[in-house]
């Protein structure tokens, strides 16, 4: 039985690619200070560790295959909450973490950077070889990041997973991501208010990216290491609300005055040539969240938009 190190594992899009690891019979250590919550699965298979990647240092030689990394300060508005700790954690424990695995001999890095790293990008086409633009301090810490780990890729493989806006349902739920947030404005408020909306922004489903994670990990011996685009549906901010508006019977409100322009679309072509298959998309999401929303009596709290939580736990730790 094969192992993988799972940073961020009780997070979004952590915790569904646990489940999915499990089911494919990994056996999963996963690292998180528990931010939003501890993991919701529960399994002989899956180690859980209480740490702040910081720290990585005082983790005992552990052996395992593969490290998928996703603990990170996730968005633009948390990063720009401090600065210092989000390039500590997202950069300098991102190298940290890199010489720990090198120590323990694991073979292989997946990294979760992310697609926004291109900025603002008027071609059609967004592939990997166009250059890098980072607008905001979240997309230059994955710059850098992916950069820290490409260094060292004589010595283990590094793959740089460059994924679009996630949507879809998980046990630890995001409702600051864009399809995810609209479709829960329209079920609970009865209205989507949408700033600006000509942005035109790629989606991948969580259910695809976990997919892929783990088309990596079969893989890691046929791709070359680098950095891959991972988003299917290029649409602006305006086409989501519409189709989720047409769903739930809704009306959408459009403000002139936004403060977001990342604009950009990812072309996935070389992610496909690997032998990747889409799966799931946009409609599959809001369909499934539409059905959550009405069904079920979960409670939203400020744990499900990022930056709400982190500015409480900053502000009543002085260790941030
Ligand atoms: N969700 C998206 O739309 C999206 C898109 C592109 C890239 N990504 C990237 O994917 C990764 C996972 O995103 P997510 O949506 O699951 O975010 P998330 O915020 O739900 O999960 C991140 C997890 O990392 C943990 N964490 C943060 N800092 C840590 C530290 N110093 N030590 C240990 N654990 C720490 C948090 O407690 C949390 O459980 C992130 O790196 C994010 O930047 C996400």
């Amino acid at each position: 039985m094969k192992t993988i190190l799972v940073t961020g594992h009780c997070g979004y899009t952590g915790q569904e690619l646990v489940k999915l690891l499990l089911k494919e019979n990994y056996k999963v250590i996963g690292i998180d200070t528990m931010w939003y919550g501890k993991s919701k699965i529960k399994d002989k298979n899956l180690v859980n560790i209480k740490l702040d990647l910081r720290e990585i240092g005082k983790l005992k030689k552990m052996k395992f295959d593969t490290v998928i990394h996703l603990a990170n300060i996730a968005n633009d508005p948390s990063v720009e909450l401090n600065e210092t700790l989000s390039w500590n954690v997202n950069v300098l424990a991102t190298f940290n973490l890199l010489n720990y695995a090198l120590s323990c001999n694991a073979k292989q890095i997946i990294f979760a950077s992310s697609g926004s790293v291109y900025g603002i990008k008027k071609e059609k086409k967004v592939t990997e070889k166009l250059s890098l633009l980072p607008i905001s301090i979240y997309n230059k810490t994955k710059m850098v990041a992916e950069s820290v780990l490409l260094s060292k890729k004589n010595k283990i493989k590094i793959h740089c997973i460059r994924p679009a806006t996630v949507c879809g349902l998980s046990d630890r739920m995001r409702y600051d991501v864009s399809v995810n947030m609209l479709t829960y404005q329209a079920v609970k408020k009865k209205k989507i208010t949408v700033f600006g909306g000509t942005q035109i922004r790629p989606n991948i489903h969580i259910k695809d990216l976990s997919r892929i994670y783990l088309h990596f990990i079969k893989n890691k011996s046929k791709i070359d290491s680098g950095c891959f685009n991972a988003g299917f549906e290029n649409l602006s901010i305006k086409a989501i609300a519409e189709k989720i508006a047409k769903k739930t019977k809704c009306k959408i409100v459009i403000k002139k005055n936004y403060n977001d322009p990342r604009s950009y679309r990812l072309s996935s072509e070389k992610l496909l040539k690997t032998g990747f298959e889409q799966k799931y998309n946009v409609d599959f999401a809001i369909d499934e969240l539409i059905k959550n929303l009405l069904e079920s009596n979960i409670k939203i709290s400020p744990k499900n938009f990022n930056v709400k939580w982190l500015k409480k736990i900053i502000k009543h730790n002085r260790k941030y």
